[in-house]
């Protein structure tokens, strides 16, 4: 070979590997997801509504309350159908307001509903799903780590806690998702929302390197089932039956804070708590004597079930959104003897405020700081 034939190839093996390391990954297109019925598309349209439009908004649009992600975003289907889709619906994110909806868990859905409402879900999107592997994604955690302080935590916290979005530490969004469900969210963004693709800010690998950083947080803890408990009858709805009202002062004729709920449990008033979450996780921990009373529940069956003249404390983790809808409610039926827990069931928790948890839970796994 000739001296400016070496050059040629060596420039040319140069420009390609360079070009190789910038150059977007190829993803295949992976078998098509399975098609509803016109009657599951109808009852999967009706769940949507009824169990998902209160935080993921009536469009699937995303951050309505307590910035629940976008539901409609291409690039979460195309990466994330249907078992990135199906595992949170189904089982949660912990310690944050996504509870889990499957029966198996203590929620209202079916496991066949909750197959269709993630297929309906894509469908709705217009995505095309694509393959991604299983393999991880390898990088260095210390070089991510800078990635992340300086591109991420503005939005998702110092710590991966989730500020106005995801919490990326969190060990039930590990455990459901794959590195590569991760990395395609960091390089093509969510369409729609203020997460924007990193494709021209950072390089491939400084991808890789946050991706594995974001990584090295699971700590490959269980996530435990807890056994389901009986619910309380409505015999049971009322917290010291004989005790005085606890005529609490509210904020903005409606919020009572957690200092002053407490107060008035330690000091036996009488009272009716309701948990508007969904019920999977008042299975795992909840304050002392509430009601599971979802959001989702019909009033008109039972409304029946509650004193008019009982102070009723509503509560949730979103922190208000569920507990003030269902205030709302209950006042139009003429419950006018209500009240909102305003910091929610994490500040609570955060306060150092008591709940029962589900036997065998860790605090750590109940509450998993948020
Ligand atoms: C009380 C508010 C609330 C309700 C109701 C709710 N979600 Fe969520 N959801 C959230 C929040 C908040 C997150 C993000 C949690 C985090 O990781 O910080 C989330 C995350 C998700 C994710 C993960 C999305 C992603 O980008 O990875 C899916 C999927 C999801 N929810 C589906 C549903 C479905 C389906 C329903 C109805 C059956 C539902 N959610 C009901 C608040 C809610
Ligand atoms: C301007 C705020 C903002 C910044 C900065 C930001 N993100 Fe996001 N990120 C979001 C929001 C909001 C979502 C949820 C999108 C939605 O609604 O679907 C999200 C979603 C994600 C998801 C998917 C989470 C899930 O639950 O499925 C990952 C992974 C992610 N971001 C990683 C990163 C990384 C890594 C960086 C830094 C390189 C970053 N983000 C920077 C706002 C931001």
């Amino acid at each position: 070979m000739t001296y400016p034939y070496v050059i040629i190839l060596l420039i040319s093996v140069f420009v390609g590997s360079t070009s190789l390391a910038f150059a977007e990954r190829v993803y295949e297109k992976d078998a098509d997801p399975r098609e509803l019925t016109s009657e599951q598309t109808a009852r999967a349209a009706r769940n949507y509504q009824k169990y998902c439009a209160l935080c993921h908004g009536e469009n699937r649009e995303g951050h309505k309350n307590d910035h629940a992600p976008s539901l409609r975003s291409k690039s979460l289907f195309e990466s994330g159908a249907p078992h990135s889709i199906l595992r949170p619906m189904s089982y949660g994110r912990q310690g944050t307001a996504m509870g889990g909806y499957l029966d198996e868990v203590g929620g209202p859905m079916t496991l066949d509903e909750t197959w269709d409402l993630t297929y309906w879900l894509y469908w709705q999107s217009g995505a095309q799903r694509i393959k991604l592997t299983e393999n991880p994604v390898l990088g260095d955690i210390a070089q991510g780590e800078k990635v992340f302080q300086q591109h991420c935590v503005t939005c998702h916290g110092k710590n991966g806690e989730g500020i106005t979005a995801p919490a990326l530490a969190n060990q039930s969004f590990l455990a459901h998702n794959k590195d590569e469900f991760i990395r395609y969210a960091i390089e093509k963004g969510r369409d729609g929302t203020p997460m924007v693709s990193f494709l021209d800010k950072l390089s491939s690998v400084e991808i890789d390197n946050v991706t594995a950083f974001i990584r090295s947080k699971a700590k490959d803890a269980k996530i435990t089932q807890v056994q389901l408990r009986a619910l309380p009858t409505p015999e049971e709805y009322v917290i010291n039956p004989q005790g005085e009202d606890p005529a609490f002062t509210l904020e903005d004729g409606k919020f009572v804070s957690s200092a002053d709920l407490y107060a008035a449990m330690q000091s036996k008033k009488r009272l009716v708590l309701l948990d508007t979450r969904v019920t999977s996780v008042w299975q795992r921990a909840h304050l002392e004597g509430s009601v599971p009373f979802p959001y989702y529940s019909d009033l008109q069956t039972r409304m029946g079930e509650l004193p008019k003249d009982v102070q009723i404390v509503a509560y949730c983790s979103c922190p208000r959104a569920a507990a003030e809808y269902v205030t709302e409610q209950l006042a139009e039926l003429g419950f006018n003897h209500t009240a909102v827990l305003y910091e929610g069931i994490f500040g609570w928790m955060n306060f150092g405020y008591p709940v029962v948890r589900a036997e065998g839970l860790e605090a750590s796994e109940a509450e998993q700081a948020h």
